[in-house]
């Protein structure tokens, strides 16, 4: 089986991601320059955007993880959204910029800003790589950078799955709907 053979159109090339990422690191190596930023990755579906966006920054930066989807009975929940792991830094003082796949209702980022509150960070920031601003229920969750906004299409790739499968495709692409509609 080939995923690539179950996906309706690409949305987001490889090249246009790769292109996107160079300018946002730019854009952030300003923006904390000096600033030691803590690149918080939401996993799983951040994964490859971490890597693609931080690979073109060139200062100083650290990287940690966090890991929250929707609450199925996770270890630590809040609404319904459940965070089963938190970063192992020391968050007092630091810069923290949230690296997220794709905002959508805003429910997630908007349960992990108040737990990183709570732990008096410096900053907050938010960068994504796409932007569904139809889909927001959370009118409070801004993103700083965003990759690419994209229409309310079921999209996989590049970080972002159906059922954790497509994970590893080099672009974002929409799904045929006969995958999902069985
Ligand atoms: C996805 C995505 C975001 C969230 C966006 O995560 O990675 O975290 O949903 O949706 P929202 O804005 O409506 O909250 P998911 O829970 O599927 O976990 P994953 O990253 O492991 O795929």
């Amino acid at each position: 089986m080939n995923l690539n053979d179950n996906i309706k159109k690409i949305l987001v090339t490889q090249e246009q991601i790769e292109k996107r990422c160079i300018e946002l690191a730019k854009e952030l190596d300003k923006d904390y320059c000096d600033k030691k930023p803590l690149i918080l990755s939401l996993l799983k579906g951040s994964m490859p955007f971490t890597v693609e966006l931080t690979k073109y920054m060139t200062i100083p930066l650290e990287y940690d993880y966090m890991r929250a989807s929707s609450y199925h009975g996770g270890t630590v929940s809040c609404g319904n959204v459940a965070v089963s792991i938190m970063p192992s830094t020391n968050l007092q003082g630091r810069n923290i910029l949230i690296i997220e796949d794709i905002i959508d209702t805003g429910t997630t980022l908007s349960t992990v800003v108040k737990i990183l509150e709570e732990l008096h960070p410096a900053s907050i920031e938010i960068a994504t790589l796409l932007d569904k601003p139809s889909r927001r229920i959370v009118a409070d969750i801004k993103p700083k950078y965003v990759g690419f906004v994209i229409p309310d299409e079921f999209v996989v790739g590049f970080g972002l799955d159906y059922d954790e499968l497509y994970r590893q495709l080099p672009y974002v692409g929409v799904l045929k709907e006969e995958v999902y509609k069985k």
